[in-house]
Formats: C-alpha cells, structure tokens, sequence
C-alpha cells in the first residue's frame, strides 16, 4: 500500500463537531469554519475537528485558516469503491486526492439511509487502506431492562471490525453514539455510559482476533452541551466527543472543548 503522507494520528482528549448538512449557504459555512479555526489553531492537548459537508471539505482545507489552524477537516463518509458507476458517491480515494486525512463511517444518519454494518465494515477498509483516519459510529437504536441493546452493540462490533488489520489501530476512533440520543435532547447517564464503554472494551478484549482493537480510543455523542460535557469525560471515561447541533455555533463548541482540557491537565 502507497500512502503519500504518513496517517493522521488523533490524540485524546478528541473533540469532533458534526455539522451534518449544514449550514445551508457556502458563505454561512466558511464564516463558522473561520471562527471554529481560529478558537482551535493550536489546541493545547488533544484533537480538535470537523466533519463538514462534501462541497465544503476543498474549499476549507485548502483555506488559509486551516493552513494556520490545527483543526482537522474530516468527510462525514468515505464510499469503498476506488471509481465506477456509483452516482452520488465520493470515494475514500478521492477525498485521500483531496487532501482529506479522516472520515465518520458508519453514523447512524448514513445506516438510516441503507448502511448496514457490513457495509460499514466495507467502508472502513477501503478508507483505511486510503490511510484515512477514521472514526467509526455504532450504537444502539434503544435500550431496555432486559439488555438487548448489548447483544446489539456486540453484533454491530463484530461485524463492522471485522478482519480490521493489525498495526492499523492508530487509525481508528470508535464513537459510541446511542441513536436514542442523537439529537433528541436526552443524552446518555455518564454512569450508563461507563458500563458501556466496559462493555465494548471487554467483547473487543474477548473475542478471538479483536484484542488488538481493545484500547483503541472511544467517544461518545448524542446530544452533548456544554453543560453536561464535563460528566461523560469523567464519569463515562471516553476519551471525548462526537457533537452534532453544538458543534454549529461557535462558543458553544469551544466551551465544551474547554472543559476537556483541565481533565487532561488533571489526569497527566
Ligand atoms: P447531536 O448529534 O449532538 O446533535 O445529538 C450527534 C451526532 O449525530 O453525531
């Protein structure tokens, strides 16, 4: 595999805004891309980035506030074949052309819109071998007393890591967003979130030939705020954030990245 520039590794604390297919105009976007540049162009700890609409990844990157920024432009998914009749589609290979070093696959907007999890699975592949960075979304549409919302995190880990490479880890991000949450305005119990986050981590550390995916980072999204950002790093031990709707305007997103850095301090 020719890579032409060596991956982008992501350090924890991570913060991802997820804009989702906004803002509706180019000047709107780039006016909001500005400010989020400039209040993250050399962030202390941790990574910082967006994952912007495909008409605006070039126009961003290749801007001179990205240049000065430290920000990381991330595609919102990465389609696994390299060209073809696939109308519609962008590839992980092209947006690698682009200049695009990291993509979301998998979230739960694109498995509503037909992703499965093999088709996520597919997709992390093509996008790794690109040596895009990426951060793949699982999560449950509900959850019950019963625990069925388990078996159905386990089935989406067994399938969408399926034959992930060794010595690829640094690639990856798991994002562990309930659907449940996702935009609704009821964010997960950091508690609940805890026991989650153990869970992933022990079928990962359990399952014959996933071990080596048992470490790798996880955040989480579905509805983060500024108010309640502090207690899912602390008590939901993730090692950051996912933020839809927060992510759109500018001191709101800032404010949670604010408070992921004392934590990193604290923890050193
Ligand atoms: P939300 O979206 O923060 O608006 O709930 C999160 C996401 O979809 O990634």
């Amino acid at each position: 595999m020719a890579l032409r520039t060596k991956p982008r590794k992501f350090q924890a604390p991570m913060l991802i805004g997820n804009w989702k297919m906004n803002p509706d105009t180019l000047d709107e976007a780039k006016l909001l891309f500005r400010a989020v540049a400039k209040a993250a162009a050399s962030p202390k700890y941790g990574t910082i980035g967006v994952a912007v609409p495909t008409l605006y990844l070039r126009e961003f990157l290749n801007s001179p506030q990205a240049k000065k920024s430290k920000l990381v432009v991330l595609a919102q998914d990465a389609f696994q074949e390299k060209s073809g009749a696939y109308t519609g589609r962008v590839s992980a290979r092209m947006l690698r052309e682009a200049g695009i070093t990291a993509t979301l696959i998998g979230h739960s907007e694109m498995r509503q819109a037909g992703d499965t999890d093999e088709i996520a699975n597919i997709k992390l592949h093509a996008a790794i071998n690109e040596g895009l960075t990426v951060v793949v979304c699982i999560g449950e549409k509900v959850r019950d007393d019963e625990g069925t919302h388990l078996h159905f995190i386990r089935q989406q880990l067994l399938t969408t890591f399926r034959n992930f490479p060794k010595g690829f880890e640094s690639q990856l991000v798991i994002a562990y967003e309930p659907v449940w949450a996702i935009g609704t305005g009821v964010s997960m119990d950091p508690t609940d979130l805890h026991e989650t986050v153990l869970y992933i981590r022990k079928q990962l550390a359990f399952e014959n030939g996933y071990q080596h995916l048992s470490q790798i980072p996880i955040l989480y999204g579905g509805s983060v705020n500024p108010e309640n950002a502090r207690s899912f790093i602390e008590n939901g031990e993730v090692q950051g954030l996912l933020v839809g709707k927060q992510s759109l305007t500018v001191q709101s997103f800032m404010q949670i990245y604010d408070v992921l850095l004392p934590i990193r301090s604290k923890r050193k």
